[in-house]
């Protein structure tokens, strides 16, 4: 198991091969002290739990329910959870996808702290300095915890009278909006809204708008789209969009891990928008009882390069002090003892794949390759990442920060970013079972 905590024993699921041979002092990357803003305690236990009448599963669940509840903060919160492990046998941690936490609290078994073991508890304290929709889930066994269960959605609003990205009409909209998360999930076969099978009404008068906070926690890309009225893109895994063109037609493909807010208003003529979710339910924003017709997913795909108006980046690309190569492959080779084909991080499978250095305050470039045959959704902890282009083409609509990239196969893609969260942080593909298969990496401060 990796309930023995040795410094370097990541969770990748499968057992405990060497890890990264060094662990950070944790002491000195914790949140700052002081009384929190939000405090809870969340408790994990493993319980069978009744999805659908009659389709009774065994799942992991966080106080009583999965999703379990959903946690909200207003940016700058100090926020102080409490995760109690009651009943889950192999230990759990509460990772906070998107959150660019300090280190200890990113709660990675293994790397930045020991699993939970059954009757333990963690507190886990960070700053929530950036509003938007965020995800929290257990990083221990994570593929397998995390399919059966254990997350929820965190919320971070605004500071109240920050100027919205979207521009003045956005945010007219969004004043006296209607705020619905909604996390996407499959249990088996059975695909989920919020925990729900069907479609999840939410009740709007006629010219209300709703932002529909979509979290995919599965495994596969989430294609959205909007049957019954036009949408805007209002945010990418919690980063607000600048200047969002209404979009008619066009489907926004969620990758695995990520966050996509849409903005909808309820049709003046009665009828309902339906955000689409994967075709398999769908948030349905109207009056009660009002309905939209059922669209196929359009032949268009929304392409977050160039959707949205041009604005300051956020770090000058003309400052890259590293780069790196990060090119996913297959090749066989051995894990945990066993022989296969295995991912592969420029010809590495892990634990085998040598640590990205960094030293604080530099911008980084990481050019991501994909030969691998299938896409894989690569997620970096502790930072966000600037898309800045793909295939050589360069990004040209608003800013492209992003946590959760789905990188097609094929395909490569320039990303850069501000090393300023020391510690060990993953980077690993978000369909879990593929980081199970050695398709993980880390990022260390020199
Ligand atoms: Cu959402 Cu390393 O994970
Ligand atoms: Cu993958």
């Amino acid at each position: 198991t990796t309930l023995d905590g040795h410094p370097g024993h990541a969770d990748h699921g499968t057992g405990d091969p060497a890890g990264p041979a060094a662990t950070v002092g944790v002491d000195d990357l914790v949140a700052p002290a002081g009384p929190a803003d939000v405090v809870r305690t969340l408790t994990a236990r493993a319980e069978r739990v009744e999805i659908a009448p009659g389709r009774v599963i065994d799942a992991y669940t966080v106080d009583g329910t999965t999703p379990g509840p959903t946690l909200h903060a207003t940016q700058g919160d100090l926020v102080e959870v409490t995760l109690v492990n009651e009943s889950v046998p192999d230990g759990a941690t509460l990772h906070w996808h998107g959150v660019d936490v300090p280190n200890g609290a990113d709660g990675v078994a293994g790397v930045t702290q020991d699993a939970v073991p059954r009757g333990g508890s963690h507190t886990y304290r960070f700053v929530a300095a950036d509003a938007g929709t965020y995800w929290y889930h257990s990083h221990q066994v994570s593929h397998e915890q995390v399919r059966r269960g254990l997350f929820g959605a965190l919320v971070v609003a605004p500071t109240p009278g920050t100027t919205a990205a979207g521009g003045p009409e956005v945010a007219r909209l969004l004043d006296g909006a209607v705020d619905v998360p909604a996390v996407v999930h499959r249990y088996g076969s059975q695909r989920t809204v919020q925990g729900v099978v069907g479609d999840l009404p939410v009740e709007a008068a006629p010219g209300r708008a709703a932002r529909v906070r979509v979290i995919n926690t599965d495994d596969a890309v989430l294609p959205v789209w909007v049957s019954g009225a036009a949408f805007r893109l209002l945010a990418i895994d919690g980063t607000d969009v600048h200047g969002p063109p209404e979009v008619e037609d066009a489907a926004v493909v969620v990758p695995a891990g990520g966050r996509a807010d849409l903005l909808v208003v309820a049709p003046l003529d009665g009828t309902a928008a339906r955000v689409e979710l994967g075709g398999a339910g769908a948030v349905v924003v109207g009056p009660a009882g009002a309905d939209a017709t059922l669209t196929r997913r359009p032949a268009t795909t929304l392409d977050p390069l160039t959707y949205g108006a041009p604005a300051p980046l956020g770090l000058d690309p003309a400052d890259v002090a590293r780069s790196f190569d990060y090119v996913i492959g297959r090749a066989p080779g051995f894990l945990d003892g066993r022989p296969g084909m295995h991912w592969t991080v420029n010809g590495h499978t892990y634990p085998d794949v040598p640590m990205f250095e960094v030293a604080e305050g530099e911008v980084v470039r990481m050019r991501i390759a994909n030969r691998s045959g299938v896409p894989h959704p690569m997620h970096l902890h502790g930072h966000h990442v600037l898309v800045m282009s793909r295939d050589g083409e360069a990004a040209s609509g608003s800013p492209w920060w992003t946590d959760s990239l789905e990188v097609g196969d094929g395909e490569t893609y320039d990303v850069a970013f501000v090393a300023d969260n020391p510690g060990i942080w993953m980077d690993h593909c978000h369909n879990l079972p593929h980081a199970a298969e050695g398709l993980v990496a880390h990022l260390a401060y020199e």
